[in-house]
C-alpha cells in the first residue's frame, strides 16, 4: 500500500532512500520515485514499474541534496504510470509530496483548487494534498500542512519537502497508515515500516493517528491531532538487519519458509515453563477471575491471519472451552455484532497495520470488548490500541505471501489457548507442551524433502485449477494452501471443507483439476480418504498430504506428500509447510514474481 521513506542528515540522500525503498518494495511496485532538495530547488526522478527501473534511470542523474523523500507505489487513484508516480509536486513546484492512503474528499477539494487556479497533471488524489498544502504555503511548511490536514477526509500517511523552508526539513502526517521516525546521531529518518530503517538506526518513534511531525537533522518534533506538541515514546528495535536480507536464498519467501523452525521456537521460548507445565506472557496477563469472566472470544483478521484465526478457534474451544467466532475485519465493522464486556476481541495481524483489521478491533473495543492483539511488528498500531499483546517472534517478513508469520501466529494461538485453559483452572498436560517442543524439528525435517516437492511442482505447474480439501482443523490449512498457490503462481485454487465437496464442487472434478487433500490425524482421516475416493471415482487426480505410510493411500492418491505426525491441534503447523513449498515451486516454474505478485501489497493499509 505504498512505501514511504525520508532522510535528512549528512549521508548521501539518494542511496539511503533507494536502500529504504528496496526494503519497502513489498508495499507496492507499480512505480517509484525520489526527490531531493538542493539549493532551494526540487529535483525529482520517477519511473513506472519496479524499483529497478528507477535505479536504472538514476544512473544518468547526479541527484544530490541535503534531504529527500522516496516512494514506491501501489496504485489506488490513477493507473500505474510515471505521470502518477510520486513524489507529486504542487503546481507552483514549491513542495513535493509522497503519500500512502486514500483521500476520500479529493473530488470537491480538487474542484475548489482548480477554481482557485491550481493545476493538475496527474490522476492521483495525492496531487490534491500537494496543491492544498501549496495553497496555504507561505514560509512555514508545518503550518501549511496543519491547515491542509484539517480539510482532508480519509486515511493517509504523507511526507513533504519544500523549497520555501529556511532550514532543511521534512514534514509528515499520519491518519491511518503507519509512519515511523528513525532517530540517528545528527540525522533523522522516516519510513512506512521500521524494517526499512534497521540498517541505520534501531531507535524509532511510531507516530500516532492524527500526529504531524517536523524532522530536521537535529531531531523530530511531534504535534498531536489538537496541535499540542507531544513526546512519543522511543522504541528500541530488536530485529537484526540481516533478517531483512535474502541471505543466499533466491527469494524472501523461500528464506522465510526456511526460517520457520527457528521462528516457531522463538515464539514459544520464554513463555513456556516445561518443568511446571505453565504458560506466561510479558504483555498480557489475566487473573483467574478475569479469565473466568470471558464468555466468548471474537477473532478479527484478514487473509492469512484470518486463516490462522480459524485454526485458533479449534485450539481455544478445545483447550479452554470458550466459544470462538472468527470474523473478517472487513465484514465485522459493517454488521451489528453482539459484543459486550464478556468478549475478548483478538486481532491477529502480521503487520499490525491492516486497515480492515484495525477498524474491526476499534469497533469491538468501542462496544466494550477487551482488546488483545497477536502481532509481529513491535509498536505497530494493533499493538498500541490493544490492552494486551502477544508478539509473534517471526522477525521481518518481506515476501508478500505470508509464511513464517502464519505458523508463528498458530504457535501464539496455541499458547493463548493453553494460557486461557490454565487461568480457568484446567491443567496443562505435559504432552501438549512436549509436542510443541518437537515442532521445530518436525518442520526442519520437511525442508529436507524440498527437492521432492520441487519435482512434484514441476509435474503440476501446467495445471490451471486446483481444489484443496481439508476437514476440521485442517480445513483452514486447505484455505491457506490454496491462497498461497493462487496469490503467487496465479493458478486458480480453491480451498474447501472436504465433506462439502459433494454438495457442489465435485461437479468440477476431472483429470485437469488436481485435488490436494490433507489426510492427517486420527479424527477424520478415514473421512478424508472417502472424499479422495470420490475424486478418484470421477477420474480426478489426488495429491495427498499425510502422516501415514504412503501404502495406506495407494488406492486413493496419485501423489503422496509425507509429513511428520504431531498432535491433532499442532498438525496444521506441519501440514502447511509442504503446501507453502509446493506453491513456491509452482510459482517459480511458471516464471511468476514470487516476492512481489502482481496487484498485491504486503500491508493493506486502505479499506
Ligand atoms: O498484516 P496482516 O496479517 O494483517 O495482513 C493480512 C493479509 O493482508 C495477509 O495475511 C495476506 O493475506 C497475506 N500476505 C497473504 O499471504
Amino acid at each position: 500500500m505504498c512505501g514511504i521513506v525520508g532522510y535528512i542528515g549528512q549521508r548521501e540522500v539518494v542511496p539511503m532512500l533507494l536502500d529504504g525503498l528496496e526494503t519497502l518494495a513489498y508495499r507496492g511496485y507499480d512505480s517509484a520515485g525520489v526527490v531531493v532538495v538542493r539549493d532551494g530547488e526540487l529535483e525529482a526522478v520517477k519511473a513506472e514499474g519496479k524499483l529497478e527501473q528507477l535505479v536504472e534511470k538514476l544512473k544518468g542523474e547526479s541527484l544530490v541534496g541535503s534531504h529527500g523523500l522516496g516512494h514506491t507505489r501501489w496504485a489506488t487513484h490513477g493507473a500505474p504510470s510515471e505521470r502518477n508516480a510520486h513524489p507529486i509536486t504542487d503546481s507552483k513546484r514549491r513542495l513535493a509530496l509522497i503519500h500512502n492512503g486514500i483521500i476520500e474528499n479529493f473530488l470537491p477539494l480538487k474542484k475548489r483548487l482548480i477554481e482557485e487556479g491550481w493545476e493538475f497533471t496527474s490522476d492521483t488524489d495525492t496531487e490534491v494534498v500537494a496543491n492544498l498544502i501549496g495553497s496555504y504555503l507561505k514560509h512555514d511548511l508545518k503550518a501549511a500542512t496543519q491547515q491542509a490536514i484539517a480539510e482532508l477526509e480519509g486515511m493517509y500517511a504523507f511526507a513533504a519537502v519544500s523549497t520555501v523552508s529556511g532550514d532543511a526539513e521534512i514534514v509528515a502526517a499520519r491518519k491511518g497508515p503507519p509512519l515511523v521516525i528513525g532517530l540517528g546521531d545528527g540525522e533523522c529518518f522516516l519510513a512506512s515500516d521500521p524494517a526499512a530503517l534497521l540498517a541505520y538506526t534501531k531507535n524509532v518513534v511510531f507516530l500516532e493517528n492524527g500526529d504531524l511531525c517536523r524532522l530536521t537533522a537535529a531531531g523530530a518534533k511531534i504535534w498531536d491531532r489538537d496541535g499540542r506538541e507531544v513526546e512519543r515514546q522511543t522504541v528500541r528495535l530488536t530485529w537484526d538487519p540481516i533478517q531483512a536480507e535474502k541471505g543466499g536464498f533466491k527469494h524472501f519467501m523461500l528464506k522465510e519458509i526456511h526460517e520457520q523452525p527457528q521462528a516457531i521456537q522463538d515464539t514459544f521460548a520464554g513463555r513456556v515453563d516445561f518443568e511446571t507445565n505453565t504458560i506466561g506472557f510479558d504483555n498480557f496477563a489475566l487473573t483467574s477471575e478475569e479469565a473466568a469472566r470471558i464468555e466468548r472470544v471474537q477473532i478479527l483478521a484478514c487473509g492469512t491471519s484470518w486463516h490462522s484465526g480459524l485454526v485458533g478457534k479449534f485450539m481455544i474451544e478445545e483447550l479452554a472451552r470458550i466459544p470462538v467466532d472468527v470474523d473478517y475485519g472487513s465484514e465485522y465493522r459493517y454488521r451489528d455484532p453482539v459484543v459486550g464486556e464478556g468478549v475478548l476481541a483478538l486481532g491477529i495481524s502480521q503487520s499490525g497495520e491492516t486497515a480492515d483489521t484495525l477498524s474491526a478491533m476499534e469497533a469491538a473495543s468501542d462496544r466494550g470488548a477487551q482488546l488483545l492483539a497477536i502481532c509481529n511488528v513491535p509498536g505497530s498500531q494493533a499493538t498500541r490500541i490493544s490492552e494486551g499483546v502477544i508478539y509473534t517472534h517471526a522477525g521481518p517478513e518481506i515476501g508478500v505471501a505470508s509464511t513464517k508469520a502464519f505458523t508463528t501466529q498458530l504457535t501464539a494461538l496455541f499458547l493463548l489457548a493453553l494460557y486461557l485453559r490454565q487461568q480457568r483452572g484446567l491443567p496443562i498436560e505435559p504432552q501438549q507442551l512436549s509436542e510443541l517442543a518437537k515442532l521445530p524439528h518436525a518442520i526442519a525435517d520437511i525442508m529436507d524433502t524440498e527437492a521432492e516437492l520441487e519435482e512434484l511442482a514441476r509435474r503440476y505447474a501446467r495445471f490451471e485449477d486446483f481444489l484443496y480439501l481439508g476437514r476440521g482443523i485442517n480445513y483452514p490449512i486447505a484455505l491457506e494452501g490454496a491462497l498461497k498457490l493462487k496469490e503467487i503462481s496465479y493458478s486458480h485454487a480453491e480451498g474447501y471443507p472436504a465433506g462439502e465437496m459433494k454438495h457442489g464442487p465435485i461437479a468440477l472434478i476431472d483429470e485437469s483439476f488436481p485435488v490436494v487433500a490433507i489426510a492427517t490425524g486420527s479424527r477424520v482421516f478415514e473421512k478424508v480418504c472417502s472424499n479422495m475416493q470420490e475424486v478418484k471415482a470421477r477420474d480426478g487426480v489426488v495429491i495427498a498430504v499425510t502422516d501415514r505410510p504412503a501404502e495406506e493411500l495407494s488406492e486413493v492418491a496419485d501423489e503422496v506428500i509425507q509429513v511428520p505426525r504431531s498432535s491433532d491441534l499442532l498438525q496444521p503447523l506441519v501440514n502447511v509447510i509442504p503446501l507453502q513449498l509446493f506453491a513456491y515451486f509452482v510459482a517459480v516454474r511458471r516464471g511468476a514474481d514470487v516476492d512481489q505478485p502482481r496487484n498485491l501489497a504486503k500491508s493493506v493499509t486502505v479499506e
